[in-house]
């Protein structure tokens, strides 16, 4: 499959992802709103090309959303794998790519969506969070759940240590979710991701 990975910040997943060296895929662009986005350079690295627009030189989500699809048009992409996107997707771009965006959140969603889910973890006092993989649909982390992994909170664990716990775990099931989404071993029956197999 052709990969486009999204990315708006570190990118320590999409490094995850270059590096599991799944066969199945071929990531043919990174693209990023933002032009200082260190993911930018690992992609570089890795002489992946790379895709930048400035989500700010947009007056509404919709004209940017628009700029985006024409951008990658070119590329033929079969799936977009939404890396720390910090962009929320209007119903337009969702529906250019129906079924074929998926996206990693720091939670066991449907607990804890939006942003800071791991602050929101340790004040509602959870004793166990995760990592969900998901497709995207048209809500905010809403979408049907590929796979999930549960991260225990200790005692001793802040905001940092938390997240860097659930780093890790995302680093192992990001390529494992994208491996099993595009060798097309997984269907969407309702709001379930099932194992054709
Ligand atoms: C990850 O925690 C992911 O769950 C969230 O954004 C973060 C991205 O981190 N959606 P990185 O840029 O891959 O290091």
């Amino acid at each position: 499959m052709r990969v486009a990975i999204f990315a708006s910040g570190s990118g320590t997943n999409l490094q995850a992802i270059i590096d599991s060296g799944i066969k199945t895929i071929d990531i043919v662009v990174v693209f990023s709103n933002k032009a200082d986005a260190y993911a930018i350079e690992r992609a570089k690295k890795h002489n992946i090309p790379v895709e930048v627009i400035d989500h700010k030189s947009f007056q509404d989500r919709e004209d940017f959303d628009k700029a985006v699809i024409d951008r990658l048009e070119p590329y033929k992409i079969d799936l977009i794998v939404l890396a720390g996107y910090m962009r929320i997707l209007s119903p337009i771009f969702i529906q250019a790519y129906k079924n074929k965006i998926i996206n990693i959140h720091p939670a066991l969603l449907p607990s804890f969506p939006g942003v800071n889910s791991g602050r929101q973890a340790l004040e509602y006092g959870v004793k166990y969070t995760g990592v969900t993989v998901h497709f995207v649909d048209e809500g905010v982390d809403t979408g049907p759940i590929i796979l999930q992994e549960v991260v225990k909170i200790e005692d001793s664990d802040n905001e940092e240590s938390l997240l860097e716990k659930i780093h890790n775990i995302e680093h192992e099931i990001y390529p494992k979710a994208i491996e099993l989404v595009s060798s097309g071993e997984v269907e969407i029956v309702g709001r379930r991701v099932l194992n054709k197999s």
